[in-house]
């Protein structure tokens, strides 16, 4: 059996939706995305949702918005896909790596420690889809002693008076904490509707504006949605209607908008993603959950409690007592066998890049002790039960193949 780790679900609908585009006239930024904001609007019941073409452009709009620059801090877990910290790394801040819980998510009890007078920004990451503890880390950037810590140096800066909070939700979309979705759970939220995540669009993001009174939520977005089309007054879109042709640029801005064709598979998607897609990702993660609950040697992810509700993005089992390069070989096993695993993720401080700016891993213990036991598991609505069984299968021989060779 062959089973890759995450092809994109593509239906007839999702086929329909993108034809309809193209047939329109019209696929560049326009109906369609404005019809994905809509739809991101009612799953998650944020004020506003801006479409983007990445999570990462959609970061660095955001710091950018908030007047990050050269000489700022902005938090991160030290385990998370790089993108988190590059984003802070193209605005010229330094990221400041915070290492990470059993759960895959940021300490918050590490945070107060690394605050600084510098620091603008916290960028916490809802690993694998589950949220993080967001009541701590909203609690603690509004503690009287962090908040006067806070030095703004611009208007948007001294409107929020206290460090933003920019929830990395790339792979939460549909997880919620005590009934409340991710998308309302920060000031901040962006989406990934990459190729691989739970809804996509191929390439894409979606931001979540929510922020707090004075902030008007409906002007951010329309500044916003003009700086994701270079500053420029009017979309493509409206300059092509009849008179329409005169535009102003009126900021620095970014190119990042979302085409349409693009939109058009995402639309497709998140109209059947809670009551469908998002529960097929569930009845794999619980397969999975029931079969390796049975084993001595496995460490299930979180797994959903009366609070918290994973989005099921990723199956991230954690192999007990084993070696980095134990994993490694257990991973070439399954391989053998024809089933894409994968590993997420590498912590930052293990890259090239991250080591030639200073970052150690030696200073983040538990995001390595995370990433040298853990194998992801493909998790995806359209694995059938006798593929699962298979995924499974092929993990516990792979296991049994490499440890007994281990302790022989
Ligand atoms: C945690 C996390 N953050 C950010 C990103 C970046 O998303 P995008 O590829 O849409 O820029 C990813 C993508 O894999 C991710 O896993």
């Amino acid at each position: 059996m062959n089973i890759p780790f995450s092809p994109p679900y593509i239906d007839q609908d999702i086929i329909d939706e993108v034809v309809a585009s193209l047939q329109s006239g019209w696929i560049t930024t326009g109906p369609k995305v404005k019809a994905l904001e809509e739809e991101v609007i009612k799953l998650t019941s944020c004020p506003q949702a801006l479409c983007v073409n990445s999570w990462t452009s959609g970061a660095m709009l955001m710091l950018k918005w908030f007047g990050v620059k050269e000489g700022d801090e902005v938090i991160v877990p030290a385990y998370t896909y790089s993108a988190t910290a590059l984003a802070v790394l193209h605005c010229g801040a330094k990221p400041i790596m915070v290492d990470v819980k059993d759960d895959f998510t940021i300490d918050e009890s590490k945070i107060a420690q690394k605050i600084t007078e510098k620091t603008k920004v916290i960028m916490p990451v809802d690993i694998a889809g589950w949220p993080c503890d967001y009541e701590a880390i909203n609690n603690l950037v509004n503690r009287p002693d962090i908040q006067e810590k806070f030095k703004p140096q611009n208007e948007v800066q001294s409107k929020l008076n206290r460090i933003l909070v920019v929830s990395d939700a790339a792979h939460s979309i549909g997880a919620k904490i005590s009934g409340i979705e991710t998308g309302v759970l920060t000031d901040i939220t962006i989406f990934s509707f990459h190729a691989v995540k739970n809804i996509t669009t191929a390439e894409g993001g979606v931001i979540c504006l929510n922020l707090p009174s004075p902030f008007n939520n409906a002007d951010e977005y329309a500044y916003l949605r003009m700086m994701t089309l270079n500053g420029q007054t009017k979309d493509a879109f409206s300059k092509s209607k009849a008179g329409g042709w005169r535009y102003d640029i009126i900021d620095l801005g970014l190119k990042i908008n979302m085409p349409d064709v693009c939109a058009a598979i995402g639309l497709a998607q998140i109209r059947k993603y809670d009551h469908n897609l998002l529960l097929e990702r569930k009845r794999v993660f619980d397969a999975y959950s029931q079969s390796f609950s049975k084993l001595s040697w496995t460490q299930l992810p979180p797994q959903d409690n009366h609070r918290i509700q994973s989005s099921y993005h990723l199956y991230a089992l954690r192999l007990k007592n084993v070696t980095e390069a134990q994993r490694d070989a257990i991973i070439d096993e399954i391989a053998k066998l024809g089933v894409a695993v994968n590993v997420h993720f590498i912590p930052m401080p293990m890259l090239t890049l991250f080591k030639n700016l200073g970052y150690k891993i030696e200073d983040y213990p538990v995001a390595f002790d995370n990433y040298s036991r853990e194998i992801s598991l493909p998790i995806y609505p359209q694995l059938s039960s006798e593929q699962v069984d298979y995924v499974i299968q092929s993990v516990i021989d792979s296991y049994q193949k490499v440890m007994s060779v281990s302790n022989a």
